[in-house]
């Protein structure tokens, strides 16, 4: 497709983002080299079974990284995304892969965590959702039906169903622009969705090439904090 010219003020732009968005706020990626996934086995961590089997270093890893959120802040392309939604407000959707809270920190609004959030704890006793504390562990107890034992960080699991997935289809399907920004593209459905928004000129942002560098009508290879604010920039100019 080739890239509009303009984009009529009542059009949606749909933003997925990776771990890679935050990685220049000092957070680890998956699965690049000294990655998350590189140091730690995905079955046992990431998983509800190894939840059931190993709670105690599920907790320790999750509360890692809370503890590392806490000394991060959100970076360039954090903040040029806020400061296009201010200018389009409410026709900007993030969807992110990510459990951090660096979206929110910079001030967007309409944050879809597909993937849970480091800051909310699941009993899975009761199933509801509270805030969690900074550590968590089996000595927790659920504010709601005081189950010990049962709280778990809200994060999405491999082999567990990604939230708000109708929100997130509804949403590519009318977008004029998808723009994914330092994902791996190796992990369903978030890699797919490229493929799911018909309208939509799709550009792709990241370090290196990815499988779904492909199906994109624009790969920008280069840093997300370099490169996001420049394309807000250049939105910005074009969406007048
Ligand atoms: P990955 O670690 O798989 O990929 C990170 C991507 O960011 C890679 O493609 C890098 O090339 C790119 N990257 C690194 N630094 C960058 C930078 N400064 N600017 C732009 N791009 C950069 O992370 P995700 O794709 O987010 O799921 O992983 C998807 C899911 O897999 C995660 O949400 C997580 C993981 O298992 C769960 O925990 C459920």
């Amino acid at each position: 497709m080739k890239k509009p010219e303009s984009f009529p003020s009542h059009t949606y732009f749909v933003f997925l983002t990776g771990a890679g968005i935050s990685k220049e706020s000092g957070l680890d990626t998956f699965r690049e080299n000294g990655g998350l996934w590189a140091e730690h086995n995905i079955n046992d961590i990431a998983t509800p079974e190894a939840f059931e089997k190993k709670p105690d270093l599920v907790q320790k890893f999750y509360n890692m990284r809370r503890a590392e959120l806490a000394k991060a802040f959100p970076n360039d392309a954090h903040k040029a995304l806020e400061r296009l939604e201010k200018t389009r407000e409410g026709k900007i959707i993030i969807i992110t892969q990510n459990v951090d809270n660096l979206h929110e920190r910079a001030g967007s609004k309409k944050v879809i965590h597909m993937h849970g959030s480091l800051e909310k704890a699941l009993c899975t006793a009761c199933r509801a959702r509270f805030q969690a504390t900074p550590i968590l562990g089996q000595q927790s107890v659920c504010p709601e039906c005081k189950s010990v034992g049962a709280v778990r960080p809200d994060i999405v699991w491999f082999g567990e169903m990604p939230y708000h997935l109708n929100d997130i289809l509804d949403a590519l399907s009318h977008c004029l622009l998808f723009v994914a920004i330092g994902t791996s593209s190796r992990v369903h459905p978030a890699a797919s969705f490229v493929q799911k928004a018909p309208y939509a000129y799709k550009i792709e942002i990241n370090v290196e090439k990815t499988p779904a560098t492909p199906f994109f009508d624009e790969h920008l290879c280069g840093t997300a904090s370099d490169l996001v604010p420049k394309l807000v920039d250049d939105l910005l100019s074009i969406c007048k």
